[in-house]
């Protein structure tokens, strides 16, 4: 359903891209070398030199990013237990898994930058970092979790293709295997849903509905504020960190979902939804963005829910962490000893 391949255009790169102002002329050029590989669409590794702001830029919205996935694994986890069947529960179970692994590779990937996973982990049990607003939603019904699946991870995954490009060599490296692996979680949401509504009780097809109407306007949410009103992208845009505007990638995924829930026979609940000939996309109704705002600012119905579990978690997890140190301390000493 979603293609791997980028062929969306990036505007015009040579217009486009920064000059921040050098203070030493062995800083212009190091500048100069770095606009260079940035207009040349080549990747930046973490040996070579960067900008200040590229660098903070890019340590927030990896970090970020890495946050939404071990937070995101905490709605899901909530239905391991309940699964309908033992085939639900096994694919259940491997998603979730799929995301703590997502978070791991993505917390490395920042780690290349200078900034310590203590760090980063800090930053979010102490609510200072942000992760994605979509977590912060109950997940009422068995439905929520295929809902979860085809619309939350099928935005997830529209908004990740593009960062399969971006100019941090190791986040984009990162993203290739994280978007494979969405694509299977979009899948299995589908068709978790695609059963129930087509094999389903009435009951059970009513449940689907619910949920659709529940999350579908929170995803349209998920992809950020309109361009007008984000501070970041014009920046992030112009540095190849992110290729397509919020605006363009919720179009994409608008226009892609539409006929999916033809398929699958639900009405997305927005009665402004309808195909543009002219624009040859779909029209899509007003998203409250004070619902936003406030959920990304702490004011969600679970975020104080879901900042509790993990800091749980990571306190409970003290003693595994002490426990890997002295078995690294004790393996030491013996390598120590068998070298001497
Ligand atoms: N939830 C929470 N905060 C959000 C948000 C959202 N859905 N969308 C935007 N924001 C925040 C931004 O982080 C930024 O805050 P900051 O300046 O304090 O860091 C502010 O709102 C303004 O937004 P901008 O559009 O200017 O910010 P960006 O240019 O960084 O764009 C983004 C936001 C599109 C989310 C971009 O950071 C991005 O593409 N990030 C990587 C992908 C990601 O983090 N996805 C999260 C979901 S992951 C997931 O869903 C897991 C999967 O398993 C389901």
């Amino acid at each position: 359903m979603y293609t791997q391949s980028f062929s969306v255009p990036d505007g015009d790169p040579a217009a486009a891209k920064s000059r921040v102002q050098p203070i030493s002329a062995s800083e212009a050029a190091l500048q100069a070398s770095f606009d260079q590989r940035i207009d040349a669409d080549g990747r930046i590794e973490p040996q070579d030199w960067m900008p200040e702001a590229y660098r903070k830029t890019l340590v927030r919205q990896i970090s970020q990013h890495a946050h939404s996935e071990i937070v995101g694994m905490l709605p899901e986890g909530n239905w391991i237990s309940r699964a309908p069947s033992l085939k639900r529960k096994a694919i259940l179970i491997a998603k979730v898994q799929d995301e703590g692994g997502h978070g791991l590779y993505l917390y490395s990937a920042a780690e290349t930058l200078g900034v310590s996973r203590d760090q980063m982990l800090d930053a979010l049990h102490t609510g200072k970092a942000k992760y994605s607003s979509i977590f912060n939603y109950p997940t009422l019904t068995w439905a929520d979790v295929g809902v979860i699946g085809w619309l939350v991870d099928g935005a997830a995954i529209m908004n990740q293709i593009p960062l399969c490009r971006c100019s941090y060599g190791p986040y984009a490296r990162a993203m290739v295997r994280v978007c494979k692996e969405e694509s299977f979680h979009q899948r299995q949401g589908y068709e978790a849903l695609l059963v129930m509504m087509q094999q389903g009780t009435v009951d059970q097809q009513a449940m689907v509905q619910d949920a659709v109407n529940r999350w579908w306007w929170k995803c349209l949410a998920m992809f950020g504020p309109p361009d007008a009103d984000s501070p970041n992208s014009a920046q992030g845009m112009r540095w190849g960190i992110k290729r397509i505007s919020n605006d363009d990638l919720r179009q994409k995924f608008v226009d892609a979902t539409v006929p999916q829930a033809k398929v699958l026979g639900v009405t997305l609940p927005d009665p402004d939804l309808k195909w543009n000939e002219s624009r040859g996309h779909y029209d899509y109704g007003a998203i409250d963005w004070d619902e936003f705002w406030a959920t990304v600012n702490g004011n969600g119905p679970c975020n104080k829910e879901r900042l509790s579990t993990r800091v749980k978690a990571w306190n409970e997890g003290a003693w595994v962490r002490e426990a890997a140190l002295a078995h690294q301390h004790k393996q030491q000493q013996r390598q120590h000893k068998e070298a001497a």
